[in-house]
């Protein structure tokens, strides 16, 4: 079994703490450019206290600051966190401080002034050997698998879910909100299953008109109907010996989940104007947004579909449950962005970090990848400040949308930012917003009135 575990250095957070504000942001920027993910901090006390909240990698410290020490700073490092590299710099270089500095934990001792070469070759010393340490404990790397980025819990559960669905060919239903992901892992483990070689063949259950439902999903023979010039294969002809992904199953009308449900059962399909009966050999992936359980109560769903393709369960936590991702998602975009474009580097403040973590991210990660790719083009090169970020981010944090607004320009804000996140996808948007499409339209042309 291949597993593409992403362990490149966009995934490592490093706290930064020095009361020189200027050589702070130095660092800063020499590290982000590194691509790293890195977090500052001017005072010890501070520095703790983010420690506590926040799980990073690396941490780097002055050792002469006001109040508490860089020293104390490591030994409540070495007293807390086992699986964390330190790096001591100072302007007062020691054997004394030196060997105190060692003695208590520290990997590497920088002397100021030094250079980004001398900085950026002793953070990869320190992270190379910490990533030694976890492959040598068996920690697990963090960054995610298969190439979704992710190390909260609930995406550990999903990385453990995708490697046993791997392993068998039952079918499987995979939940979870617009944009978390349900593709991209339908693809993963499709890849990684013994059907890799043989497709993997999408159908979007929304787009499939009630009159093509036969011909779409099993094809149909030359001159089955007028306008059947030649013999066409349907999904399922198209994804022999590989899987199909069911996207969109709780939007399917009930004659195609009618449909769906005979040919799971017998595995055999028959294309339009013909008779011969063709077995398939196919794995079954299917995805929703929708509660199941809750359209099989009301009547729109089939029960005994719900329960063929439930064999296996996978739910998507939304992004905003699991923001111990953001970063990680958030720093991985940028990387490829730059990668695939001249952009030089885009930096955010940490006041603006912590508001991009407490927002609720609506669309989730499809959200998060298109706000990465608007920001970045539009402030290439410059640091992106808290007061840089859309309003909407900033108000929803603050728990209010500003009190002396109406009820309609807060829903009128509301809907336009939700549109804004999902690319303009009405559809998309509709779903977020949980009224449908038509709806969404008349209130679009108030709005734009
Ligand atoms: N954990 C992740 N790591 C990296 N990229 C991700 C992750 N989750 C989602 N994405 C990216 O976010 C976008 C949306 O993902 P995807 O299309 O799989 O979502 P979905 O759950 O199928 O959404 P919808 O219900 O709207 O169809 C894609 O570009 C995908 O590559
Ligand atoms: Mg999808």
């Amino acid at each position: 079994m291949t597993i593409t575990s992403n362990t490149n250095k966009t995934t490592y957070k490093i706290l930064v703490v020095d009361d020189c504000k200027p050589i702070l942001e130095v660092i800063q920027e020499n590290l982000r450019n590194a691509s790293y993910i890195v977090f500052t901090e001017s005072e010890v006390e501070k520095a703790i206290e983010f420690l506590a909240e926040n799980k990073v990698d690396l941490l780097i410290t002055d050792l002469r600051m006001p109040n508490l020490s860089g020293l104390e700073l490591i030994k409540h490092v070495r007293e807390n966190f086992s699986d964390m590299e330190v790096i001591l710099i100072t302007g007062y270089p020691s054997i004394q401080s030196a060997i105190s500095a060692v003695k208590e934990g520290a990997e590497v001792y920088l002397v100021k002034p030094f250079s980004t070469d001398e900085l950026l070759s002793s953070v990869n010393l320190v992270l190379e050997k910490l990533e030694r340490r976890r492959r040598a404990h068996n920690i697990e790397i963090p960054a995610g698998s298969y190439g979704i980025i992710g190390e909260s819990d609930a995406m550990k559960k999903v990385f453990k879910l995708i490697r046993k669905a791997s392993e068998t060919d039952l079918n499987l239903l995979i939940s979870g909100e617009s944009g978390t992901g349900k593709e991209l892992i339908a693809r993963a483990i499709h890849n990684n299953s013994r059907r890799r070689s043989a497709p993997f063949v999408p159908v979007n259950c929304t787009a499939i008109p009630e009159n093509l439902i036969e011909s779409e999903l099993f094809g149909y023979a030359k001159g089955a109907f007028t306008g059947a010039g030649e013999t066409r294969e349907g999904f399922f002809q198209l994804a022999e010996g590989g899987s199909i992904f069911l996207d969109e199953i709780g939007d399917a009308s009930l004659a195609l989940q009618c449909r769906l449900l005979r040919v799971l059962q017998s595995k055999e399909v028959v294309m339009v104007g013909s008779n011969r009966v063709q077995n398939v050999d196919i794995r079954i992936l299917a995805a929703t947004h929708q509660n199941l359980p809750n359209l099989v109560s009301k009547g729109l769903f089939r029960e005994d579909l719900y329960y063929r393709l439930n064999v296996l369960e996978i739910k998507v936590q939304p992004l905003r449950e699991r923001g111990e991702d953001i970063f990680l998602l958030l720093n991985f975009f940028l990387a490829r962005l730059k990668k695939g474009s001249n952009l030089s580097s885009i930096n955010f403040s940490d006041e603006a970090l912590q508001t991009l973590k407490r927002y609720n991210w609506p669309g989730n990660v499809r959200e998060l990848e298109n706000f990465i790719q608007r920001l970045a083009f539009l402030y290439d090169g410059e640091e992106i400040k808290s007061s840089s970020l859309p309003v909407h981010m900033k108000s929803m944090i603050s728990g209010g949308t500003g009190l002396n607004k109406t009820l309609a320009e807060v829903e009128d804000e509301y809907i336009k930012k939700i549109l804004d996140s999902v690319s303009g996808s009405k559809t998309h948007a509709a779903r977020i917003l949980g009224i449908d499409r038509k709806t969404l339209r008349e209130k679009l042309k108030r709005i734009l009135k």
